[in-house]
């Protein structure tokens, strides 16, 4: 396989050129690459790429290219790309908020993202910061590794029951949804939950299990949406982000609804890191050490605000919501899809589940293209 200085080079003969930004999990993704015909130039640095080098990498001939959310793909990107006689960019991503998909339209450019194969390990992550901030999980084990386990007392490190409790999730789409039913159904836990739009299936399955439970001599757990995400907050033992980064959502958790949360709450986000105002978290969970965060993304990634990393209260990891080897590599095959499909010509995927995309034999068809639309890309029938 030929290298030159910053891509390792796969089908070179290939008659459409690809550019994939970063080395991806698997090797089914690159299989769907080249089988579509395509020279597929891998970047080998680990480093975050500037703008310039992306420009560079486009060079004067590319039709595709997979990209990464820590790259801003707009307008000057987009315009290299179309320059380049490119149609497609994939983001490895679900979340897109680093693309400005107008522009990308404005320069005939497809845009896809990787939904469907996140969704319950990115839930598992927010169930996981979950338990750890409220049973100390991190302050705990540090403890005994450094030798000051002298043996059990019954003041150690006291933690929160979350059975039974209320969870507030604000975003009821895909992964809001999943991470509410694993704490609805596993814990069961009471869902106040805001969205602008209504998820009856989720209230219908919760509402099913409330039957199950009471059919067994329990409880029923209740579930039910909010008019306000201070109506959430308010009440919520548990508080886990879902909503989409925007500029509505930018800083929804200030100051002021951090004040108006439970003094022994806990804050979940394992979606995109602005949704917060870090600065203030870092005040509040100062102040209130009974309060606790876990926190997948941050405001300025890879940089924390200031006096984070010294708080207790607060448990992190490094964005690894969506890092397990069949979600990676499955991000990887609905990106390579994404771009040989548009590349192809096959119209775009408007079913439910991107799943079928992992298989074997595939719809002929874009997984997803979130600017179909405005693009005209033909509906797959
Ligand atoms: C996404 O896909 O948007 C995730 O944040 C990556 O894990």
């Amino acid at each position: 396989m030929p290298k030159d200085q910053t891509c390792t080079v796969h089908n070179p003969g290939g008659d459409r050129r690809v550019i994939v930004t970063r080395q991806l999990p698997g090797e089914g993704w690159l299989k769907i690459l080249t089988q579509a015909g395509c020279r597929v130039d891998v970047r080998t640095s680990p480093e975050i790429p500037s703008i310039k080098e992306i420009v560079s990498l486009i060079g004067d001939r590319c039709s595709g290219a997979i990209g990464q959310l820590t790259e801003g793909w707009g307008d000057e990107l987009f315009s290299a790309l179309g320059d380049a006689g490119g149609t497609v960019y994939s983001n490895y991503a679900v979340g897109y908020n680093n693309v400005d998909v107008n522009a990308a339209t404005q320069h005939g450019i497809c845009v896809g993202n990787t939904p469907g194969v996140l969704t319950e390990t990115t839930a598992e992550m927010a169930v996981a910061l979950t338990f750890s901030a409220a049973r100390r999980v991190v302050e705990a084990d540090t403890f005994v590794r450094e030798g000051k386990f002298k043996g059990w007392l019954p003041t150690l490190f006291l933690g929160e029951l979350l059975s039974r409790k209320t969870v507030g999730i604000i975003g009821a789409g895909r992964i809001g949804a999943a991470y509410a039913r694993m704490m609805v159904e596993g814990f069961k836990m009471d869902l106040l939950y805001y969205d602008l739009l209504r998820n009856s299936a989720l209230e219908d399955d919760i509402a099913a299990y409330a039957d199950f439970l009471v059919s067994r001599g329990e409880k029923r757990v209740i579930c039910r949406r909010a008019q306000s995400v201070d109506e959430v907050l308010r009440s919520a033992d548990v508080l886990s982000l879902h909503p989409v980064l925007n500029t509505s959502t930018r800083h929804m958790i200030n100051a002021d609804r951090l004040k108006r949360m439970k003094k022994h709450a806990i804050l979940v986000n394992a979606s995109r890191g602005p949704l917060i105002d870090e600065e203030a978290l870092v005040d509040h969970c100062r102040n209130n050490p009974d309060f606790r965060a876990g926190l997948d993304v941050f405001e300025d990634e890879p940089d924390l605000k200031p006096g984070l990393s010294a708080l207790d209260n607060v448990v992190m990891v490094p964005h690894l919501g969506s890092a397990t080897g069949w979600t990676r590599e499955g991000m990887a095959i609905l990106a390579a899809r994404n771009v040989a499909g548009i590349l192809i010509g096959y119209p775009a995927w408007k079913g439910e589940s991107s799943l079928p995309f992992l298989g074997d034999d595939p719809p002929r068809a874009a997984p997803s293209i979130v600017n179909a639309e405005e693009m005209d890309l033909p509906e797959y029938a």
